[in-house]
């Protein structure tokens, strides 16, 4: 059997095995959903979101793309961001990078990648950023897993930068915007205990859309 096959017949232990501690499981998820999480993170095949974090249909809203970037001129994930915090209004907001991310190597190297330029563009303009802490350190891989952790960094300050989380954290005080790096490795998922208060009150002295300060 072709592996293409063996999914549907995964897909039916699954429904099996999820119905065997839940009969009703399936007719509880199509009622609706009231994920707690948000999680944003990489496309990369090897970094599964439900499956690290041991969470279940129902409790986390997803969103992937290559390197965990968030663009502000990306509908897709302006618009998950939206759904999320303003509909949902899930508590938490995780933006999850992980160590070896290709998109992230790729704009540390000095070439063309077509359509990929204008996107890995954004990881080269954290680099940018950054430039006199990273060009500091000598090691190579040390420096390319620093890029990862700033990357998770300076896209939770983007996830910041939005209307929908600002004026719903003064509201309500969540959500909490939290920043992590799967370390592929080990498995281990790591918190880089980024300070959300911190980060929202630096960046509202220009990108201020809440209410009050
Ligand atoms: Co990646």
């Amino acid at each position: 059997m072709s592996k293409y096959q063996e999914i549907f017949e995964k897909n039916q232990k699954w429904i099996e095995e999820k119905q065997a501690t839940n009969a009703q499981f399936f007719e509880h998820l199509a009622k609706g959903q009231e994920p707690e999480f948000l999680y944003i993170g990489c496309s990369d095949s090897r970094v599964t979101a439900e499956e690290m974090m041991g969470l279940d249909p129902g409790e986390v809203f997803v969103h992937r793309n290559i390197a965990n970037v968030i663009s502000n001129t990306d509908l897709n994930a302006m618009s998950v961001i939206e759904y999320a915090v303003g509909h949902l209004d899930v508590k938490h907001i995780i933006v999850c990078g992980h160590y070896y991310c290709g998109g992230v190597k790729a704009a540390m190297q000095a070439q063309d990648l077509g359509l990929l330029n204008p996107w890995l563009r954004n990881i080269r303009d954290v680099y940018r950023l950054h430039k006199a802490e990273l060009l500091a350190i000598q090691d190579e891989e040390a420096r390319y897993k620093r890029l990862v952790e700033l990357n998770v960094q300076e896209q939770c300050v983007n996830v910041t930068k939005t209307a929908v989380v600002q004026r719903k954290y003064l509201e309500k005080g969540t959500p909490i915007v939290h920043g992590w790096v799967f370390d592929i490795k080990t498995g281990k998922l790591i918190d880089l205990n980024l300070d959300f208060d911190e980060i929202l009150h630096d960046i509202q002295e220009i990108y201020n859309l809440g209410t009050k300060n």
